[in-house]
Parts: structure tokens; C-alpha cells; sequence
């Protein structure tokens, strides 16, 4: 079974990328489930029920997410009814929504998904070590094939829990720092391990924002409004064989694809566009 897993989508660029070149990359890559992480999709800060729903239309079976969750206030709603949207599970209980979920291929085999945030310069919510574990074993008895984003700052946090869930998960991915790491592997009990899939979105920006005003935080230490980028959007991710038998990962591909690549791989796959996002309500003025 094949699963890919895309960085975190970065506003309107990084959907775009999405929009125009997911189809191809599945067809291409006979991908028989996508994981995207959804945290920035509107306009880099949280997501909506029409960016969501627009997401799902356009081939992602999964939208897992981060600190940026809650930016749009129209999330609550939105993520209390709708499963394929998952939260980091380690929020106190009580908190709206999921922490993981159960999809399925189109042939009907099951993969667990299973969404943790980090508290290493993060927000100190519950132990996502021990979460992690009680989530696993909560899915179980339905699939071997189970997938973490685990969405932490520190790399050391990250790896720590690489090697807690070897053997216990397919893959552990990190997501949260937009910047792809080099250190993809499968560890000893097969786990696929990476410390960051990337971001996919404007990567001539500082971390998807404009750079202008990203940049000014650091020089003068005043606060900033920070708007998307638009220049150079990659779409990041990784691709990861497994056997479904045991759960252990096969192999492990990272990807970093241009908007030039994806049109190059949709002209040769003949992928059908997906539908513009005209429904869409601008998004983009509503940061917070
Ligand atoms: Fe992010
Ligand atoms: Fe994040």
C-alpha cells in the first residue's frame, strides 16, 4: 500500500498546488491514500469548512493539523462534524474534535491516522508520548497500517518519538517547521521516520510568509503582520510503501515537487484538474 503524506499547506499557493497537481502525483505514483496537513491552508493560519471540503474534493482523504488549528474561528463547527479532520490528540480532554481517525483506500483497507503536537517550545498541553500510545492502541484491532504527524518545533522531541513508536507505527512524520529534513529512514522495526515532510506552499518566503514583514520581527523586534508569500511554491511531502500484513514500512521517497513539475507530471499522467476553488470565500483577508 502506498501513502503519501503532504507538508503543511501554506494559503492559497499551497492549495493551488494541491488543486492542480494532486491527482497526477496519485495516478503517478499509485498512491492509495493522501494525509495532508491542513493547519495553514487559510491564508497561513488555521482552515476552514470550504477550504477543508475543497481540499477533500481534490484527493486529500485526511487533513491532519497543528498549534494553527483553532486560527479561524469557524473551525469549531467545522471540525465537531467533520471526522477527516484531525486535531493534535493530546489537547486536554474536553477539547473540540479528533485525534485520530480510521480511512480507508478505495479497495477498502484501513489506515490509522493519528495527529500529536510537541511541547518543546510549544504550548504545554498533555504528554504526547503517552497519548500516542493510548491512541495506537485504540486503533489496533482495525489496522496494522497506522500514520503519526507529529507536530513539534524541536528536532530532538521529534526523534525521541521516532524511536518510541518504532515497530509500533508505519510512519512517524514530523510536520510544523516547513522545512524538509534530509533524515528520512526506516528504523530497525519498520517504522518510516522523517523529522519534517516540508511545506507546501511559496518557499521563496520565510516559511510561507512574505518576507518583508517576516523578516522585520527579526530586525526590529515589533510585531508584524504576517501575510502569505506567493513566489517558488513547492509541494513537500513524502511517499511510503508498506506491508500491510505487518504495518511495517517497505520504502520511503521524500518529495519536493514544483508547480512546473506537477504540471510536467499532469500532462504526462492526463490527471484531470481538479475544479477551481470558486467557491471558496476569500480566506485571505480574514487572518487573525
Ligand atoms: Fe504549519
Ligand atoms: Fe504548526
Amino acid at each position: 500500500m502506498n501513502i503519501l503524506f503532504i507538508g503543511d499547506i501554506v494559503g492559497r499557493p499551497g492549495r493551488e498546488l494541491i488543486r492542480k497537481g494532486l491527482r497526477a502525483l496519485v495516478e503517478h505514483h499509485a498512491v492509495d491514500l493522501t494525509i495532508a496537513n491542513a493547519e495553514n491552508a487559510a491564508a497561513g493560519f488555521g482552515v476552514t469548512k470550504d477550504i477543508g471540503d475543497a481540499l477533500l474534493d481534490w484527493g486529500v482523504d485526511v487533513m491532519t493539523s497543528g498549534n494553527h488549528i483553532w486560527d479561524k474561528k469557524e473551525v469549531l463547527p467545522y471540525i465537531a462534524g467533520e471526522p477527516r479532520l484531525l486535531r493534535p490528540a493530546n489537547y486536554p480532554a474536553g477539547v473540540p474534535g479528533r485525534g485520530s481517525y480510521v480511512a480507508h483506500t478505495g479497495d477498502g483497507r484501513a489506515v490509522g491516522v493519528i495527529n500529536v503536537m510537541g511541547r518543546v517550545f510549544m504550548l504545554n498541553i498533555d504528554d504526547p508520548f503517552t497519548a500516542v500510545l493510548a491512541e495506537i492502541d485504540a486503533l489496533r484491532h482495525k489496522t496494522r497500517v497506522i500514520v503519526v504527524d507529529f507536530h513539534a518545533e524541536a528536532t530532538s522531541e521529534k526523534i525521541a518519538m521516532g524511536w518510541h513508536l518504532d515497530g509500533k507505527a508505519t510512519l512517524v512524520v514530523g510536520t510544523h517547521t516547513h522545512v524538509q529534513t534530509a533524515d528520512d529512514r526506516i528504523l530497525p522495526n519498520g517504522t518510516a521516520y522523517i523529522t519534517d515532510a516540508g511545506m507546501t506552499g511559496p518557499h521563496d518566503a520565510i516559511i510561507g510568509m512574505e518576507r518583508e514583514a517576516a523578516l522585520a520581527r527579526f530586525l526590529n523586534g515589533m510585531p508584524a503582520r504576517l501575510e502569505p508569500a506567493t513566489a517558488n511554491p513547492r509541494l513537500n511531502g513524502v511517499l511510503v510503501s508498506a506491508d500491510e500484513a505487518t504495518g511495517r514500512a517497505t520504502s520511503m521517497t521524500r518529495l519536493s515537487y514544483s508547480e512546473h513539475d506537477l504540471a510536467a507530471l499532469a500532462s504526462r499522467t492526463g490527471a484531470p484538474l481538479a475544479a477551481a476553488e470558486s467557491r471558496i470565500s476569500s480566506p485571505e483577508r480574514r487572518t487573525r
